[in-house]
């Protein structure tokens, strides 16, 4: 019931390891100069790249840009995380790592046990004697084995099964409490979790950190989530993980879906390369867990809008992460599960390898659709919008796509280049990429006004009161300019589905700050009889600003143009520019 003392020992492996010894037993490394030089197991070549340096205690390769220490060599190489890598140079090297009784150690311990024992009890529950839960998930097709290999388990339909259970064996009232797994009313402890199927949510070390629970047939919410805890932050985490990550090795790749269901249905079909991402949007943390693994990713989400705008965002995430995207939208059946038990293993992966398309193009071609080529203004917004996707690609990239687009839409090579010169790719952004013409005013000023905060109110308002708005302002991801706001509109996209918005979930969800942002909205804004013009007067002043940070822009690019020696100068250009201010200025008047 203790934790171990992890600096202390990474402190040793440094004073005492030499980095040369570690490396060498892996690699072949030959001396050179002050140093030692191998070929780079991280990346394919054949003339040595890999640089060791004994006295710097670092590794860099010059191919591909890898470095780090004794320790990030061993993760890397071995594709261990951090703590398994200094166990594994501590036992190496002799090292003792020191026991410590910190309190923030201890507890976590005493969660984690809190949490195996009631995934064994739910376990138990739905494996030992006939129940509704076995059932349900025979009937939808799980085998015996598959639900024992993900620990799959039943709560009953009453009150304190858990709870007495759990408390006979010593578990506190507290602990229980704090993990989402009993609640407390008229001094009495319940059981959150009735009636449902129950996922175990186990990290890549075998620990049990939380539980989604399934309703069994119909009610709400679909699923329950274990609540953010000492041991549980859904950022760090992937469903599954734990099950695949030797096969996302094996296999190269791995597989990102979104639901509980989909990946265990997807592991038992023989497609064992897969995790999930639980509905939520991909987290930068949860890229790089993946990363460990898997050097590129197909997202497969459900075949929805709130499954495309996932993915979209997915994209961008994993991208940042320097994983290479791939998209694969399941065209029979809403959501991957569907479509293998419909269709199989074979078919899936035959499915994969044609449809799965790269991240950027799976941008491009959903873009498209929410523009009419044929319309001359909508064409010149696309191609903008085109040429800043492109920008945030990397120059050899830029320079494949610019070819390949200019081509399919019938414009020069020269005028989509310059389109995407004069396109803002700002990289920050965790938005759908179709709105990556993000204007740029809203972030300049830094503090965000009065009207804009009040836009961003009014708009969580609205969605509140009509949850399919959010699918409208899903192309001004600038309306939401605090951070709260953008907290808060990234998770009622996670629990918005099909038209709904399930509040109860989502305020069960939400941090304590975010929840207080909420509540202080729903108190103080008011929405007139006529709530779609309340929203058309919010787009109006998001279109209004958009113009007026274009004009900026615009400003901006004709300053710079006259540094420009005469004959670089393109004048038709600039006389597209003068135009197409000229116009905004005079749309913003009328708009007075
Ligand atoms: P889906 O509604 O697509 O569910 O939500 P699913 O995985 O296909 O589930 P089945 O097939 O109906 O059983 C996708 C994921 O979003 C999260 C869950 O992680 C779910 O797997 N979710 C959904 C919640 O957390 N709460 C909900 O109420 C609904
Ligand atoms: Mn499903």
């Amino acid at each position: 019931m203790s934790g171990k003392n992890y600096s202390k020992a990474v402190e040793d492996i440094k004073s005492t390891v030499n980095i040369v010894d570690v490396i060498g037993s892996a690699i072949t490394l030959k001396r050179s100069g002050s140093g030692y030089m191998g070929c780079c197991p991280f990346h394919k070549e054949k003339t040595p790249s890999f640089s060791v340096s004994e006295s710097k205690g670092f590794y860099h390769c010059f191919g591909c840009g890898e470095h780090g220490d004794v320790i990030k060599f061993v993760e890397k190489y071995y594709n261990l995380d951090f703590q398994s890598a200094v166990e594994k140079l501590c036992a190496q090297y002799g090292i003792i790592i020191e026991e410590t009784v910190g309190p923030s150690d201890k507890k976590k311990e005493e969660y984690y046990e809190a949490n195996k024992q009631a995934a064994r009890y739910f376990y138990d529950r739905l494996s030992k004697s006939a129940n509704k839960g076995y059932e349900y998930m025979s009937g939808r097709g799980l085998s015996a084995k598959t639900m024992q290999f993900f620990g799959i388990g039943y709560a009953g339909e009453d009150w304190t099964g858990l709870v007495d259970k759990l408390t006979k064996n010593g578990v506190r009232k507290d602990v229980l409490i704090e993990l989402g797994l009993a609640a407390e009313k008229n001094g009495r402890l319940y059981d959150k979790f009735r009636g449902r199927v129950i996922f175990p949510i186990i990290n890549v070390r075998g620990k049990v950190i939380g539980f989604g629970g399934r309703i069994i047939g119909g009610g709400e919410p679909k699923y329950l989530n274990s609540p953010e805890s000492a041991v549980y932050q859904k950022k760090y985490n992937l469903y599954g993980l734990n099950r695949s990550k030797d096969a996302m090795l094996r296999e190269g790749f791995g597989i990102l879906v979104e639901g509980y269901m989909d990946c265990v249905s997807l592991y038992q079909a023989g497609i064992e390369n897969v995790a999930a991402s639980c509905g939520t949007a991909l987290t930068p943390e949860q890229a790089k867990l993946l990363k460990r693994y898997a050097k590129s990713v197909v997202l497969c989400y459900d075949s929805d809008n709130a499954g495309i705008n996932a993915a979209i965002r997915g994209i961008d995430v994993l991208r940042e992460a320097g994983i290479e995207v791939k998209v694969l939208n399941v065209d029979d059946g809403k959501d991957p599960d569907e479509y293998i038990k419909k269709h199989g293993k074979d078919s899936f992966l035959d499915l994969m390898r044609r449809k799965a398309v790269p991240g950027v193009e799976y941008k491009v071609a959903i873009l498209k659709r929410s523009y009419d080529l044929k319309d001359h203004t909508q064409g010149i917004k696309f191609l903008q919008e085109l040429a800043s996707i492109i920008k945030r690609l990397s120059p050899v990239e830029a320079d494949i796509y610019i070819q390949k687009y200019s081509k399919e839409f019938g414009i020069s090579e020269g005028a989509l280049r310059r389109e995407v010169e004069a396109a803002s790719g700002d990289k920050t952004q965790d938005v759908p990429v179709r709105h990556a013409a993000q204007p740029s005013g809203s972030e300049k000023s830094g503090q965000p006004s009065r009207t804009q905060l009040n836009v961003e109110h009014m708009l969580i308002r609205l969605i509140m009161l009509k949850p399919s708005y959010i699918e409208r302002i899903r192309d001004y991801p600038e309306a939401f300019v605090s951070g709260r706001g953008r907290s808060v509109i990234q998770s009622m996209e996670s629990f918005y589905k099909n038209g709904e918005l399930d509040m109860d979930a989502l305020r069960s969800e939400l941090s304590d700050e975010d929840l207080l942002y909420l509540d202080k909205i729903e108190e103080k804004i008011q929405i007139g009889e006529d709530m779609e013009k309340s929203f058309m007067d919010c787009v109006s002043k998001l279109e209004r600003a958009r113009r007026e940070a274009r004009i900026e822009e615009i400003d901006a690019i004709l300053d710079m143009s006259d540094t420009l020696p005469e004959e670089a100068l393109d004048q038709e250009y600039i006389n597209k520019l003068l135009m197409e201010k000229q116009q905004l200025i005079i749309k913003n008047k009328g708009e007075n």
